[in-house]
């Protein structure tokens, strides 16, 4: 959303908790002219005197391959030297997404190969998906003629001015499902944080580490949360995203909105979860609507 809002010629200010998120529009929102380029992203596949062997230690036989961990060590340590912000972020949402790219279903709720179908994503090496990713990065970085940001933070602290619009893109809250991001994609998050400031839980087969706080996950929370936005932007026109199977439900979030707005639209979008096999995402549990709430 905030890369396509850029593509509209608006200036954008990015906020997400997760550093994964913030590291992407760091490389792809806020940064209007940096790529990193075949060369310098060949030179940190080179073996580095600084590596700590951290995940070939810690995520040893849970993930990845013995050497695939030692590779993505080699791109952590050599990654951490980049100087120019704009070039590291590229150069790690890069191993990122080789990371994911090679994790049957990209997520790390899991360990070992349960839902390897072995498809091409699967059988290349992490040096391959990282080259990949660089050039496709690179190509994706563009100037929109505005200073843009990208901020890691809570969204109920963030500091934005009086923005025109704010769009709201919340984890979705409901009694029945797990939102939790940080469960889904720790090992990731840990890779953009360098598992800086976080305590793997040692405990755990998969050794995340613990979810970040966050309103969006109780029922009372993300109401409160959803009240504390309106009331914070209260003159901008607030678009949010929401699934019909949660809570606050579409008529609380009208009233929730009609608070502060003379206008409250809701467009309703199908939406069926891509997620799990083809008979599961047939199956009436995972038919939601997707709101969408505009409040004007
Ligand atoms: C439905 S996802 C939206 C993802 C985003 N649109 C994207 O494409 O990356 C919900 C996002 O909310 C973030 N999040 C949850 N609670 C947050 C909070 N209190 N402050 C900031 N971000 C939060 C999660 O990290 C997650 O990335």
């Amino acid at each position: 959303m905030s890369y396509m809002l850029k593509a509209l010629g608006i200036q954008v200010l990015s906020n997400d908790y997760m550093w994964m998120s913030s590291t992407f529009t760091k490389a792809l929102v806020e940064n209007n002219d940096t790529t990193l380029g075949k060369e310098a992203s060949l030179r940190l596949l080179k073996p580095s005197d600084d590596n700590d062997h951290f995940v070939a230690t810690k995520f040893k036989g849970l993930y990845y391959e013995d050497e695939e961990n030692e590779m993505i060590d080699t791109l952590r340590a050599n990654i951490k030297k980049i100087e120019n912000e704009y070039e590291r972020a590229i150069a790690m949402m890069a191993l990122i997404r080789a990371c994911t790219k090679k994790r049957p279903r990209g997520i790390f709720t899991y360990t070992g190969h349960r839902y390897d179908d072995g498809r091409k994503d699967l059988r290349k090496s992490v040096e391959e998906q990282f080259m990949e990713a660089v050039e496709l990065i690179d190509r994706a970085v563009f100037d929109n003629g505005r200073q843009n940001a990208s901020v890691n933070g809570d969204a109920l602290e963030l500091d934005a001015q009086t923005p025109d619009l704010v769009y709201i893109d919340p984890p979705y809250y409901s009694k029945n499902s797990d939102n939790e991001y940080v469960r889904r994609y720790h090992f990731v998050e840990g890779l953009a944080r360098d598992w800086d400031g976080v305590e793997i839980q040692e405990h755990t087969k998969t050794k995340k580490f613990k979810s970040y706080p966050t309103p969006f996950s109780t029922e009372l929370g993300a109401e409160g949360a959803f009240e504390a936005m309106f009331d914070k932007y209260s003159d901008s026109i607030i678009v949010v995203s929401y699934s019909s199977n949660c809570l606050p439900d579409r008529e609380r979030m009208i009233e929730l909105l009609a608070r502060h707005k003379k206008h409250v639209e809701v467009i309703p979008i199908d939406y069926t979860y891509g997620f799990g096999n083809q008979a599961s995402a047939k199956t009436h549990r995972n038919r939601v609507k997707e709101y969408l709430f505009i409040g004007y």
